[in-house]
């Protein structure tokens, strides 16, 4: 794929979607700016040029379903300059200001899911027939895609501006791709993967891929995922859990985790003791003697806790994805701190997904990790072997532009 440094910038008007996706509350007050903060390199790398940033918040629907409003004063205080944001996408209001912009200016169009066609999964030469292509791409002379997080979808504007204009990766994508591919494939062994969170379905296919291909030595699992591979592994762990596996939809997730179990016999690490969540109390129990009375396990326990750490201490690669256990209640954050801390001392570290981010942020740890990634369901894809769209189409824009000139 190309990159900034493939194009002659000066002076030309370039499109970057970038992922400003944000935890807001319902006041419209940003809870954590990671993604805002990430995508400063990339527009500083443009100053050049005329920047219009395109970006999504939330989805339809749901209560943080907002405008780009402070997203825009958020990223002009990091930037240092104003970013301004107008309130349309591609209608006259956004077009005028694009073609009034300066060298140097910076501005942030809607919220791109707005518009209804943003969110159809396409491919590229569907969504490059859609209104908002047509009127944005005669305005524009290079498109860029520096939005790594939202690359796992086959969405407008992550794919169409690829068939109509000069495309290439923006410093986010640049950096996501080399560092997580430093992860799965060329880096230290022993290799480790810590998967916990409640995404159990794309987390058994991680471990699968990651030990078919030989990207991990090792996969220890956490989490909703280590409660689902228990049961798997023929223990009870009370009908509660088991409610709320198949309240999430991953009952069917038991029989497949006993097949991974069977084929990768000792290369998965299950939890030895767990925490319950006893009114809001932690009490902990060994796997071997659960109760079976009822209580939600919340998360991984302090013998297990002490075991899964003394793994990852011992693994020159770390790759963690998903929380151990619920981080956002402090008792249950002990086995997700404790992992991120073991982490930390292993030559190449990467965490992946909002939660568990958050807690290294929490926890001061952001310039310990060798790479934290801006991606969720895109890291999971991507560390589980995947190919993502987003990358994909970077990739084909690349051999069109160079076979056209
Ligand atoms: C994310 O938060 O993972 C990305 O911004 C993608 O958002 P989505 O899951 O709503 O498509």
């Amino acid at each position: 794929y190309l990159t900034i440094d493939d194009f002659d910038t000066d002076g030309k008007t370039i499109l970057v979607r970038v992922d400003l996706n944000t935890p807001m509350d319902p006041d419209d007050n940003i809870l954590d700016d990671m993604r805002i903060r990430s995508h400063i390199p990339t527009i500083k790398d443009l100053d050049d040029a005329k920047v219009v940033l395109l970006a999504h918040q939330s989805r339809a629907g749901k209560n943080d379903f907002t405008s780009m409003k402070p997203h825009s004063l958020r990223m002009s205080q990091y930037l240092g300059k104003e970013v301004k944001y107008i309130d349309d996408i591609f209608g006259t209001h956004a077009r005028n200001s694009i073609s009034a912009m300066e060298k140097g200016d910076v501005i942030l169009l809607e919220n791109v899911r707005f518009y209804s066609e943003e969110s159809l999964q396409r491919s590229a030469s569907d969504h490059a027939g859609t209104h908002m292509v047509r009127k944005l791409s005669p305005l524009i002379d290079i498109f860029l895609n520096d939005a790594f997080a939202v690359s796992h979808r086959s969405h407008l504007s992550i794919m169409g501006f690829t068939e109509t204009l000069p495309t290439g990766a923006g410093r986010v994508m640049e950096k996501e791709i080399s560092s997580l591919d430093r992860g799965i494939k060329g880096g230290e062994r022993p290799c480790i993967f810590v998967l916990g969170g409640a995404k159990v379905d794309d987390s058994l296919k991680v471990a699968e891929n990651v030990l078919i291909n030989g990207g991990a030595d090792k996969v220890l699992v956490t989490g909703v995922v280590a409660n689902v591979m228990l049961a798997a592994s023929g223990v009870d762990i009370g009908k509660t859990n088991l409610d709320f596996i198949e309240s999430q939809g991953y009952t069917d997730q038991i029989e497949r985790g006993k097949q991974v179990l069977e084929k990768f016999n000792g290369k998965i690490g299950l939890p030895i003791d767990i925490a319950f969540n006893d009114g809001g109390k932690r009490t902990e129990a060994q796997v071997s003697e659960l109760p079976g009375d009822g209580l939600p396990i919340n998360d991984i326990g302090l013998e297990t806790i002490v075991a899964f750490s003394e793994e990852i201490k011992n693994a020159k690669t770390v790759v963690l994805n998903g929380p151990a256990g619920l981080s956002e209640i402090s008792d249950f954050a002990l086995g997700t701190h404790e992992i991120i801390k073991a982490a930390v001392d292993s030559e190449y570290s990467i965490a992946g997904g909002g939660h568990i981010s958050a807690e290294v942020r929490n926890l001061g740890y952001e310039d310990k990790f060798s790479h934290l990634s801006t991606g969720g369901g895109a890291c999971i894809d991507y560390l589980a072997g995947e190919k993502l769209p987003g990358i994909e189409a970077l990739k084909i824009a690349a051999t069109r532009y160079r076979l056209n000139r």
